[in-house]
């Protein structure tokens, strides 16, 4: 069981791009994307800044946590990532669940969330209760949010999630899905959040007090008119949730595009060096010759 950080050399970079073809290929054919970002949030959302304890790190996959009653389902998603923790065992549970979640907002039309591995497994669980409760308010979400260290606008957009999935009553007690199109991600769930109760859709206590909350309502409009301002922020949150506890590597590669240009872009003034010294040098040895 390792409880060592991965070396995140550039082998490990392969597989990791050979696994999110595997999640992508899982998401799409058991249109899973809801439980499989669920699971990445419930294995995060129990970091606790001041112990530096809980946090991404795969300790979910534990029968003492995945059976506490918030991660009731849970269980499913885990297996379903089994098979490819098996395909690709260089890849620590802790890494492989963030990295479905951040799949899981990329396939569904969601925005790309940069993705940084080389999160260390721990096989210590944190103590039931970490999570929030449906049930509860306003300043429940702050407790539990700024005990991860994470502020009002990452609680508004991270509860931008629930745009995907559904609650189903034998896990949670609660009934049915936020959005029409619970396999899409956009901010159709800040649509609904402004329009109030609408029939047949979900919204929980803790989605009322978005709104019920000024400082958090002020988030919920910006998001429902504007969607790219929603997709802007929850990356950015979604990468701090996904990063909880977790310092990368210094070696440690990004996964996204802008990263590779960079790289392309040093490859390429590296490559311009190499040759003005070889034309240099031809130019040394040419002069030295009439020289002699
Ligand atoms: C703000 C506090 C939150 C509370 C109280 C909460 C609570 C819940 C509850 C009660 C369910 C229904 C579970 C079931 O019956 O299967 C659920 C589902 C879900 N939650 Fe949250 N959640 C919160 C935040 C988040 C965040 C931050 C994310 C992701 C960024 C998220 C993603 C999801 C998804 C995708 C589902 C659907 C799962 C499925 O369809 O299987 N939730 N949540």
């Amino acid at each position: 069981m390792s409880e060592v950080a991965p070396v995140v050399d550039a082998e490990y970079m392969a597989e990791i791009e050979r696994a999110r073809r595997d999640l992508r290929a899982l998401i799409a054919s058991k249109n899973c994307a809801p439980i499989m970002l669920r699971l990445a949030w419930h294995d995060a959302g129990t970091y606790d800044a001041k112990t530096k304890t809980g946090g991404p790190n795969g300790s979910i996959r534990f029968p003492q946590e995945y059976s506490h009653g918030a991660n009731a389902g849970i269980k499913i998603a885990i297996d379903l990532l089994e098979p490819i923790k098996q395909k690709h065992p260089k890849i620590t549970y802790a890494d492989l669940y963030q990295l479905a979640g951040v799949v899981a907002v990329e396939v569904t039309g969601g925005p790309t969330i940069d993705f940084v591995p080389g999160r260390k497994d721990s096989s210590v669980c944190p103590e039931e209760g970490r999570l929030p409760d449906a049930k509860q308010g306003a300043s429940h979400l702050r407790d539990v949010f700024y005990r991860m260290g994470l502020s009002d606008k990452d609680i508004v957009a991270l509860s931008g999630g629930h745009t995907l999935g559904r609650a189903r009553p034998e896990r949670s007690g609660f009934d049915g899905a936020w959005t029409k199109d619970p396999l899409k991600f956009d901010n159709s769930y800040f649509v609904e959040l402004l329009k109030g109760d609408s029939e047949g859709l979900l919204k929980l206590p803790t989605d009322k007090a978005l709104v019920e909350d000024n400082e958090f309502r002020r988030y919920v409009e910006i998001y429902a008119k504007d969607e790219e301002a929603f997709f802007r922020d929850y990356a950015e949150s979604h990468k701090k949730l996904s990063e909880l506890g977790f310092t990368p590597p210094r070696s440690a590669f990004s996964c996204k595009s802008g990263n590779k240009q960079k790289s392309l872009l040093v490859q390429a003034a590296a490559g311009v060096a190499v040759a003005a010294a070889v034309v240099a040098w031809a130019y040394i040895c040419e002069a030295n010759k009439k020289i002699g």
